[in-house]
């Protein structure tokens, strides 16, 4: 581009005086040359966008386009006469030339000016035009939903993710289904603005009929590019302005860390927490017989909940046993109390529920060893092992390739109560919610439908999940014998037509009240659920 600047401005003053003035050329180039050279230095403003512009007859500037259109200078260059009739005239006005002295004097001054400014260590002819001269990020997203600027989609985390060939970062986002479009990533490397890499879309296959679906963008990362930062972009444009929050790049595994040891080894990941839910003594119940089975660590995203809830919540979440995760996606979206839009309509299924349990996948990947996914009411509990570590060692052990362990979801309707009593404790009389102790007949599974398993998985194999199936992993998948292994989930029945006598008497919660009754009553005495 330099090159044709200097032939432009070589016809353009030498095609009358050619023959006679080849000295002068030599001076107009050294002129305009070194003024470009030195405004791109200056400006950040590449030799390539340097142009000689003439605004009227009479006098011309040196006109440097930069990037974002912020620095735009103006440089007068000399006056000069154009017309035919000038052509030869104006070498005989000395004037002329001593105005072109006084700005080649002018631009040594401040080239000479730049050079002693700038250390010789970061001196280079052309600037890389890629490299934006600003740094990044502006704004970095404290949401967990994002709204994504210029279209109807919602992005909610960015995780590395290397395990597909030439893709680097996973975006979860709950897009719209019907305008889905192009978007470009942008990454901010370690400060630097990047170039863009198209994103690759990857709508999940399970959306029940809603109109907003789990979303994934897969991005490449640009070379030589320490990303901390993502953002998506509707134009491919670098130059544009990127005025979104960005998503921290999560999961960065630093070099060889991989066979580090885990931070947990059982990750529990509950979704979601929304209206008025306020079922303490059962959370409390269940979050403390986790704990007894070894889960580590529980996440629940939420929406809203109930002020007991609420209190004990806070308890758990400041104890660090509970990640608590703000969900407001009905602040972005009409979401849908139920799972399939012809039953209940709404924007997406479930308050985004196949989003949260893939975030948590995700989330849990680069520190748990084991993610259980199931709901609240619901416990997966070993009927052989005193413990979820000595289950998973033996399963592990016999199925060393399997990443999915489904386990059969069992009712306890709570219509039916123990009858003797003894666990109908004084104590939880004024405390909201259901006793699971009390509750100890089991339905079989309905033969005739559709019964759904819960999950325990080994969350490296999993690429993408639905709620009792993962729809897509590496490792083989394995239905757990219900002897070994049962969800024990306490609700309202679903076939209440059923007697007490075709039920199964089912006392397992039993073998740990001891420890269980203890630590139920430390934490509601603690959220002052309990007079102390
Ligand atoms: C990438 O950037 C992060 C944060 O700026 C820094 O801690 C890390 O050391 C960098 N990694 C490399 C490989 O440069
Ligand atoms: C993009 O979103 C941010 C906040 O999320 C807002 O400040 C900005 O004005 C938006 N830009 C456009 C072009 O809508
Ligand atoms: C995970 O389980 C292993 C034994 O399987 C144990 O050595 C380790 O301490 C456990 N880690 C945590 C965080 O509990
Ligand atoms: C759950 O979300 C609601 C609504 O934002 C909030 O008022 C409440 O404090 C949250 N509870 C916890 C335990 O984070
Ligand atoms: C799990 O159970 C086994 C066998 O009963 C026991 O040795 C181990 O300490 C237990 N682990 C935890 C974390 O409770």
């Amino acid at each position: 581009m330099a090159i044709w600047c200097t032939l432009f401005l070589t016809f353009f003053f030498c095609y009358p005086f050619i023959f006679k003035l080849t000295y002068r050329l030599i001076f107009y180039y050294i002129l305009f040359y070194s003024s470009c050279t030195m405004l791109s230095y200056l400006s950040c403003c590449p030799l390539s966008n340097c142009l000689l512009l003439c605004t009227n007859r009479q006098v011309k500037f040196l006109v440097c386009l930069t990037y974002f259109g912020i620095k735009c200078f103006l440089i007068p260059a000399f006056s000069l006469r154009l017309g035919i009739s000038d052509i030869c005239g104006w070498m005989d006005k000395p004037k002329c030339v001593r105005w072109a002295f006084f700005f080649l004097l002018i631009f040594m001054f401040f080239f000479i000016l730049w050079i002693t400014e700038r250390t010789p260590g970061t001196y280079r002819m052309i600037p890389p035009p890629h490299q934006a001269p600003y740094t990044c990020p502006f704004q970095i997203s404290e949401r967990s939903i994002t709204p994504l600027n210029n279209t109807k989609h919602l992005l909610v985390s960015a995780y590395m993710d290397q395990r597909v060939n030439g893709l680097d970062v996973r975006i979860i986002g709950i897009f719209k289904r019907d305008s889905i479009q192009k978007l470009h990533c942008v990454f901010c490397c370690a400060g630097k603005l990047s170039s863009t890499t198209p994103g690759t879309i990857l709508q999940h296959s399970d959306n029940f009929g809603f109109p907003y679906v789990t979303t994934d963008v897969m991005c490449q990362i640009p070379q030589n590019c320490n990303a901390t930062h993502v953002n998506l972009l509707t134009q491919p444009g670098k130059d544009r302005l990127v005025d979104q929050p960005w998503l921290p790049v999560r999961n960065k595994r630093s070099n060889g860390k991989e066979k580090e040891k885990l931070q947990f080894n059982f990750t529990v990941c509950i979704s979601n927490l929304f209206g008025d839910y306020n079922n303490v003594l059962q959370f409390a119940q269940t979050l403390e017989m986790y704990r007894l089975l070894g889960v580590d660590r529980v996440v629940i995203y939420n929406t809203t909940c109930g002020p007991d809830l609420d209190r004990l919540l806070q308890i758990y979440s400041e104890e660090g046993f509970v990640e608590m995760v703000p969900w407001p996606i009905d602040q972005h979206l009409n979401p849908s109390p139920g799972w399939l839009f012809s039953q209940s309509g709404g924007d997406v299924h479930y308050f985004g529920q196949l989003t949260t349990l893939n975030e948590c996948i995700y989330r849990s990947m680069d520190r748990s060893r084991y993610v259980l996914l199931n709901d609240i009411d619901e416990i997966i509990m070993p009927y052989k092992h005193n413990n979820l570590t000595s289950l998973m060692d033996v399963l592990q052990q016999q199925h060393p390739n399997t990443g999915v362990y489904l386990i059969q979801n069992n009712l306890f309707p709570t219509k039916h109560f123990e009858p003797s009593g003894r666990f109908h404790l004084p104590q939880w009389n004024g405390v909201p919610g259901v006793n699971i102790l009390e509750h100890i007949y089991r339905e079989d599974p309905d033969s005739q439908s559709y019964h759904p398993h819960k999950m325990i998985v080994q969350p490296r194999l999993v690429e993408w999940t639905s709620v009792h199936e993962v729809l897509k992993s590496s490792g083989q998948q394995l239905k757990v014998p219900m002897d070994v292994c049962r969800v024990i989930h306490v609700r309202v029945s679903l076939r209440g037509s059923l007697t007490l006598k075709q039920l199964n008497e089912d006392k397992r919660l039993w073998d740990f009240q001891e420890k269980l009754i203890p630590s139920v009553d430390k934490a509601l005495r603690r959220a002052g659920l309990l007079p102390s």
